[in-house]
C-alpha cells in the first residue's frame, strides 16, 4: 500500500473501514486544480486491499484528464467501496447512507455520481446524507437520471472520427463493429450503431443482455472467449477495464478500438502495443465523458437535453481529432497525446 500511494501524483486519499460491513471505502482525489474533484462511486468485490486502492487511484487520474480534456471546470477523483466476499445486502442502504455522511464532510472538495455497481437509485440514498454533492439521482428525486446513453452518444460520436482517420470517411454505414458488454453504456450504443447501418455484433455475461440483442435485435452474440479474436473493424468494450493487455492486444483484428468503458488499458504499455499493431485506440477518458458531462450539464449548469447532445458531440469529436493528429504527427501514441493536451490544459489553469 505505501509502495500505491508513494507512486501516485494525486493529492489526498481517504481510506476507511466500514466496521459494520467490513467494506474498505477508498476516496481519492487526485487533483482539484480545475475545481472541486468530482468522480464515480465504483462498489464491487476485489480481489484484495490493494486492488481496491490501485483502481481508486488509477480512475481518479483518469477523471482529471476527462474533465480537463472535456473544459468542464472539475478537478478528478473517483471512490471504491470495495465489499467484502460475504457482503450482507442488505446492509447496503446503510453503508451507503454512511458514505454519504463521508462525503458530506468533505463540503464540497468531492462530488460524486454512478459508477460500476451503482445505479440512480443509489444515488438517490447516498443523497440522502451526502446531498448536495451527489450527481445522478433519479428523475422522481430531482437528478437526471441514467448517463448510459449520454455516454453511448460520445462514443458513438469519436468512433465517427476514429473511422475517418483510418477509412477515410465518418461514416459508420456498414462497418462491422463489435460491442462489449451490452448493458446500460454497451446497449445504448448498439442502438446508436444499428440506426447508422453499422454491422453490430456483440457479447455479454448476462442472459438478460444476450436475450435482447440476441433474440429481439437477432445480432451475432460472440463467446466471451472469443472476444478478443474476432475480426471487425472496431472493438467496443463497454465492460470491464484492464481488457487491453500483453494477452488480448496480440490477438485482436481489428482497425480501431474505441469503447466507453474506464481503464481500459491494463498497463501504459499498452498503448505501445496497440500502436505497434497499427490499430488506432481512442482513449477511454477522451471518448466516454459523455455520461459525466450530462450529469454535471443537466443538473448543475442548466443544459437542456439538446445542449448535452450538441455538447458531448462536438466537444469529444474536436478533441479526439485533436489527438489523432497529434499523435501523428509527433508519433507518439495517441494515450500520451491525450495526457499532453490534457497536462497543457491543467497547467495553463494554474
Ligand atoms: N462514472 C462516470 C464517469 O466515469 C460518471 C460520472 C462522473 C458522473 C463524475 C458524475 C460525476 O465518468
Amino acid at each position: 500500500m505505501e509502495s500505491l500511494l508513494k507512486e501516485w501524483d494525486g493529492e489526498t486519499t481517504i481510506i476507511s473501514y466500514d466496521k459494520p460491513t467490513g467494506a474498505w471505502i477508498f476516496i481519492a482525489i487526485f487533483s482539484t486544480r480545475l475545481g472541486p474533484a468530482a468522480g464515480g462511486t465504483r462498489m464491487k468485490l476485489y480481489s484484495d486491499f490493494q486492488s481496491a486502492l490501485q483502481d481508486a487511484l488509477r480512475l481518479s487520474e483518469a477523471m482529471t484528464y476527462k474533465f480537463a480534456l472535456s473544459g468542464i471546470s472539475f478537478g478528478g477523483g473517483k471512490t471504491v467501496i470495495a465489499i467484502p466476499r460475504d457482503f450482507d445486502t442488505q446492509s447496503r442502504h446503510a453503508l451507503l447512507r454512511r458514505y454519504g455522511e463521508m462525503v458530506q464532510k468533505l463540503g464540497g472538495l468531492f462530488y460524486t455520481g454512478p459508477d460500476v455497481g451503482m445505479s440512480s437509485t443509489d444515488m438517490d440514498i447516498i443523497s440522502e446524507t451526502g446531498s448536495p454533492y451527489v450527481f445522478g439521482r433519479t428523475p422522481k428525486s430531482g437528478g437526471a437520471g441514467s448517463s448510459g446513453p449520454a455516454t453511448a452518444l460520445g462514443v458513438f460520436s469519436g468512433m465517427q472520427v476514429a473511422c475517418e482517420h483510418v477509412f477515410g470517411e465518418r461514416s459508420l454505414n456498414g462497418r462491422r463493429i463489435l460491442v462489449q458488454g451490452a448493458g446500460s453504456v454497451g446497449g445504448a450504443l448498439i442502438e446508436y450503431l444499428r440506426r447508422a447501418g453499422a454491422v453490430v455484433i456483440f457479447s455479454d455475461v448476462e442472459e438478460k443482455s444476450i436475450c435482447r440483442f440476441r433474440d429481439d435485435f437477432s445480432l451475432q452474440c460472440i463467446s466471451a472467449d472469443k472476444v478478443y479474436s474476432v475480426e471487425c473493424d472496431i472493438f467496443a468494450p463497454c465492460a470491464l477495464g484492464a481488457v487491453l493487455n500483453n494477452k488480448t492486444i496480440p490477438q485482436l483484428k481489428c482497425r480501431v478500438v474505441a469503447g466507453g468503458a474506464n481503464n481500459q488499458l491494463a498497463e501504459p504499455e499498452d498503448a505501445e502495443r496497440l500502436r505497434d499493431r497499427g490499430i488506432l485506440y481512442a482513449p477511454d477518458y477522451v471518448i466516454n465523458v459523455g455520461g459525466a458531462m450530462f450529469l454535471i450539464g443537466m443538473e448543475a449548469q442548466d443544459w437542456t437535453q439538446e445542449n448535452v447532445e450538441n455538447k458531448v458531440t462536438e466537444g469529444i469529436q474536436t478533441v479526439l481529432q485533436q489527438i489523432f493528429e497529434l499523435a501523428a504527427a509527433k508519433n507518439i501514441t495517441t494515450e500520451a497525446a491525450a495526457r499532453q493536451v490534457a497536462e497543457n490544459r491543467l497547467s495553463f489553469a494554474r
